[in-house]
């Protein structure tokens, strides 16, 4: 009987999550990368950007784990074993996390820090003209578990939110559109943008010039889901031109960001490296461990992805 679980990924050991499951399900035959064994063991896999073609090697998979919220990383291998089931984490901790990012550099923006910060080092004493939080408006583009926490947040601090999604969503207390005509609409009326779009074959390269151009002048855009979503020349140019003030990005189309790259320098960028949500075995280990014995139970799991849309 194949029981073993394979973690794969090369950014951590895995030992938290071995812990974590095995305080919940009895001791396991865990394996890494470095130490797969005889892959037909391999019952589970827990995956972050796994090599393309890797789980298709293992003959007795049942269930690949996403261990990020956003699966794009392993739908990326076109190979991935037809008619296993894929689940993805889902976090509360790594949600909280990623509002927690979007409100910190929007109201860094909307109180004017660093222009204050550049005072300070200057010794000025130089007021500078304040936005009412009523007519700061913030728009974010997708609704998912994430986009939806992150909204309702910015309500509840007053600023006149909105959000817009690929399918119809009805949110309390926000504006909410949907569809390529919602997304001109939102844009518009965007002075902070947030972006926590899955990435998708429709949404790769959304955020590109005909984009920024539909945001009001002095637009603000924080990057929170991947650096696929972005034309990084046309935000360099809507950044360079004055009409984006800034951007603040945890993602980017290659990472590490490669040390050439203009955002390390540019003046009106803030680059943080992939850390908007961590995700964090002892908030996201119960879902997998329900998962996992849903499986060995012939039950019906719970947070499927569905390949065909991307998320
Ligand atoms: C992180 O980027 C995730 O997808 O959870």
């Amino acid at each position: 009987m194949p029981e073993a679980i394979a973690y794969i990924s090369r950014d951590t050991d895995g030992v938290l999550w071995k812990k974590a499951l095995e305080a919940a399900l009895g001791p396991i035959d865990f394996r890494t990368l470095d130490n797969l064994g005889d892959k037909a063991g391999i019952e589970v896999v827990l995956a972050w950007k796994p090599p393309a073609g890797l789980i298709a090697s293992f003959p007795n998979v049942k269930l690949i784990v996403s261990l990020g919220m956003g699966v794009d990383h392993l739908l990326a291998d076109d190979k991935l074993p037809e008619g296993v089931p894929i689940v993805r984490i889902m976090d509360d901790g790594l949600v909280g996390q990623m509002s927690e990012y979007a409100l910190y550099w929007a109201l860094r923006h909307h109180r004017d820090i660093d222009k204050y910060a550049a005072s300070q080092r200057a010794k000025q004493w130089k007021v500078e003209d304040f936005v009412d939080t009523l007519h700061r408006r913030i728009g974010i583009l997708g609704l998912g578990t994430i986009g939806q926490d992150t909204a309702k947040k910015f309500a509840a601090l007053g600023f006149p939110t909105a959000g817009w999604s690929r399918t119809k969503k009805s949110l309390p207390g926000i504006e909410t559109f949907h569809g390529p005509d919602g997304l001109a609409r939102v844009l518009a009326q965007s002075d902070i943008l947030v972006n926590v779009l899955p990435l998708t074959r429709d949404t790769k390269g959304l955020l590109d010039a005909k984009l920024f151009a539909a945001l009001p002048r002095g637009a603000y855009l924080i990057n929170m889901a991947r650096g696929g979503h972005v034309v990084d020349e046309a935000l360099l140019a809507a950044l360079d031109s004055g009409h984006l003030s800034g951007a603040a990005l945890d993602v980017f189309n290659q990472e590490p960001l490669p040390q050439e790259h203009r955002y390390w320098t540019h003046p009106k960028v803030q680059v943080t490296p992939h850390v908007a949500g961590a995700t964090n075995p002892r908030t996201a280990s119960p879902g997998v461990i329900e998962n996992i014995r849903n499986v060995r139970a012939g039950k019906p799991l719970i947070n499927t992805v569905d390949p065909k849309s991307g998320y």
